[in-house]
């Protein structure tokens, strides 16, 4: 029932236009409901979706410019919208239990007053994170500037979105998820097999099972995001350029580096974005070039596949410099806090769950308090497994490990045992947000803690 791999084409998420702009501020209208979509070839996959596509449709934004998305829910559920890596006020931040009701509508503002970056929305409804997003609530939402549209970078159809997502199928086509209530009404939580966290045999490119694109000898630019449950990934090029680096990395989650940096392999935990220049010019006409998941086994191998399939003109260059970022030193951080992400420490209905410094998620308890306007230095430590940590509201710069590339992050992955030292800028609104694990099935087994911004 799974297609050949690289058969299916690559589809990009449309761009979805404002139904109105007025005073500066651009309005949009999503439904969120249930819709059955070709996802393998001749079966029908029902969905939830944003617009009832899977992934919703990609919003973009100019910095500074206010967008208002009105949301109506569509489903027989509630449900929150997460903005992931916006700087957004809490009341429009997608608190777990701030949700939307069956039937009901609401308008999340952003005021985007933030660089230009790969952001994303999806669902965050508390105890159901993950099987919502499984059934397809995450979409792509892009912040434009001037800074980054005077560079020469790769644009038009050769700037591409690709939405990393692992899925398993039934016969009939349906995805699976082992969900303890399938109705996600009543008893949250996935089946005991599923403690780690939900993985797919089947990856998915913007929805598409691995997809094949026909690329010009010339280079592109992949926003990357895994948007994936639990599975992480280490992207590299088989065959790899005979010349040259595999990927160039500008971006980082909250926009450009300071400089490129050059990779042969990617790591890319959940939540995570790479943005990437490829350069397909290196390569012979006609040649097939295959993006594969080293982390992968079977089916994971494989992510998606190019075909240099046409000569091109090349428009683009890699620019020496990409942005101003200041790097952060622990001397701008006026306190040290310390989070533990481990399992152990609460249980419910006879199972251990995930925790935060030993304490389960719950609305009242607030971990830290963190002044507007400063830098804080937050040491986050994985035990028992790896564990991609997000952190809401605050951007950050990591210290250590040191392999990322020194832009601005909100989301750092660790392996079992690793610690991330990070510094932590808290600006923009006061009020309450969450840290929490980005392994879905961790973040809904309780791996979230508040901070409050005073
Ligand atoms: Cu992408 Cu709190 O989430
Ligand atoms: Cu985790």
């Amino acid at each position: 029932k799974l297609p050949e791999p690289f058969t299916v084409p690559l589809p990009v998420p449309p761009v979805r236009r404002p139904v109105r702009t007025a005073n500066g501020v651009d309005y949009h209208e999503i439904t969120q409901r249930a819709a059955d979509v070709e996802i393998l070839p001749g079966l029908r996959t029902r969905v939830w979706g944003y617009d009832g596509i899977f992934p919703g449709p990609t919003i973009e934004s100019r910095r500074g410019r206010t967008t208002v998305v009105r949301h109506h829910n569509a489903l027989d559920v509630p449900v929150v919208v997460h903005l992931h890596g916006g700087r957004t006020p809490p009341e429009h931040d997608g608190y777990p239990t701030d949700t939307i009701a069956p039937g009901a509508v609401r308008d999340y503002e952003y005021p985007l007053d933030q660089r230009a970056a790969t952001l994303w929305y999806h669902d965050h409804r508390m105890d159901f994170t993950g099987p919502q997003v499984y059934k397809g609530l995450a979409g792509l939402h892009l912040v434009r500037d001037d800074e980054e549209d005077a560079l020469p970078l790769p644009r038009a159809e050769r700037e591409v979105p690709l939405v990393l997502t692992d899925r398993a199928f039934a016969e009939d086509g349906s995805f699976v998820y082992p969900s303890v209530d399938p109705s996600l009404r009543g008893h949250p939580g996935v089946t005991a097999d599923y403690m780690s966290g939900v993985l797919g045999d089947c990856v998915l490119v913007n929805g598409a099972p691995w997809p094949v694109l026909e690329v010009g000898a010339v280079r592109y630019r992949f926003r990357i995001l895994n948007a994936s449950n639990a599975r992480r990934y280490r992207l590299a090029l088989d065959p790899p350029p005979p010349e040259g680096p595999a990927f160039v990395q500008i971006g980082s989650d909250q926009g450009l580096l300071a400089a490129p940096v050059e990779h042969e392999r990617v790591p890319i935990a959940q939540a995570e974005r790479f943005d990437v220049l490829v350069d397909f010019s290196r390569y012979t006409m006609g040649q097939r070039v295959t993006l594969v998941n080293q982390l992968g086994e079977d089916g994971t191998a494989n992510v998606m596949r190019f075909v240099v399939a046409r000569r091109a003109s090349e428009d683009s260059a890699v620019p020496a410099r990409l942005s101003d970022i200041r790097p952060l030193s622990t001397s701008d951080a006026v306190a040290t806090r310390e989070f533990v992400f481990r399992r152990g420490g609460a249980e419910q209905h006879g199972r251990t769950l995930w925790t935060v410094n030993g304490e389960p998620c719950s609305p009242d308890t607030i971990s830290a308090t963190p002044a507007l306007g400063t830098v804080e230095l937050w040491k986050l430590r994985a035990q028992n497994v790896a564990h991609p940590i997000h952190i809401h509201l605050g951007r950050f710069q990591v210290r250590e490990p040191s392999r990322y590339a020194g832009g601005w992050k909100d989301t750092v992955d660790l392996d079992s045992g690793d610690q991330a030292e990070v510094l932590v800028q808290f600006d923009g609104y006061r009020g309450k947000y969450v840290l929490h694990c980005h392994n879905l099935e961790h973040e809904d087994m309780m791996m979230m803690a508040n901070f409050q911004v005073t």
